[in-house]
């Protein structure tokens, strides 16, 4: 708690490879003017060897997914040495996306947390409930459940890190956040789970929770002043320079 907030743009597929090195050009000249954010870009598999060269050192370059293999005939997949390779710091791994039009689940989630982790990457998790749990009254279950398939077998070792992202599925990309409260809660759920794996002293340290899902400039101080929301992951907001920039104005 209290440490320095963290915003990560997911750029999912929404921008061609000129595109991407656009953004990342206008992110780049603008970053001098944010302080005390940590900003994280998570471009495509395919402009990241183009978009990592540009960032300034205050900005870190992030993948979208990972595979849990080192090497081998695992074709289309890509390795974690890979991203290290490319310069990435961080990986998005188990958004809902990637568990709705990919079918990933909780083991194979939690196979890419841990390779993540093996090559020094800092994996940023996303968990959250679809519409349905929510109306069932089951969303704390599943958050809980999600977190604690995808980090069996965590440690936290050296200078290893984790991010856990709360993104409520029937949220993501509808213009309409969760409230603050609401995203509190969540990262207070999210946080008593990892304390039942990891030793607290060691997630106050090397854990940060954040709120995902229609972040935007009028609503992310909301989530951002409060001591157990450690920062955002944002999607549709991050994809102009201008309202990306709104928000790393406002962070609190
Ligand atoms: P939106 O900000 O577009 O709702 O997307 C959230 C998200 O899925 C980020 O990973």
């Amino acid at each position: 708690m209290g440490k320095k907030k963290i915003v990560i743009a997911n750029w999912k597929m929404s921008l061609t490879l000129r595109e991407s090195i656009q953004l990342a050009k206008e992110v780049s000249a603008e970053s001098a003017n944010v302080k005390n954010v940590d900003v994280v870009l998570c471009p495509s598999f395919t402009a990241l060897p183009s978009v990592g060269p540009l960032l300034p050192q205050t900005v870190a370059l992030g993948a979208q997914d990972v595979f849990w293999e080192e090497k081998g005939a695992y074709t289309g997949a890509i390795a974690p040495r890979l991203l290290t390779e490319m310069g990435c710091r961080y990986v998005l791994i188990g958004h809902s996306e990637r568990r709705q039009y990919f079918q990933e689940t909780d083991a194979m989630v939690n196979k890419k947390v841990l390779a993540a982790l093996r090559a020094g990457l800092i994996p940023v998790l996303c968990v959250g409930e679809n519409n349905d749990e929510r109306r069932n009254g089951q969303k704390d279950y599943v958050v809980m459940r999600q977190v604690a398939e995808a980090i069996r077998g965590v440690t936290l070792l050296g200078t290893q890190e984790l991010i856990v992202a709360y993104e409520p599925v029937w949220v993501i990309g509808t213009g309409q956040a969760v409230s603050g409260d609401d995203a509190e809660h969540m990262s207070q759920v999210i946080r008593h789970t990892i304390t039942d794996i990891i030793p607290p002293v060691t997630m106050e340290s090397r854990c940060r929770v954040l709120y995902g899902g229609s972040v935007d400039a009028k609503n992310v101080a909301d989530f951002t002043h409060r001591n157990v929301i450690d920062g955002v992951l944002v999607g549709g907001s991050s994809l102009k320079s201008s309202s990306f920039f709104g928000i790393l104005s406002r962070v609190r």
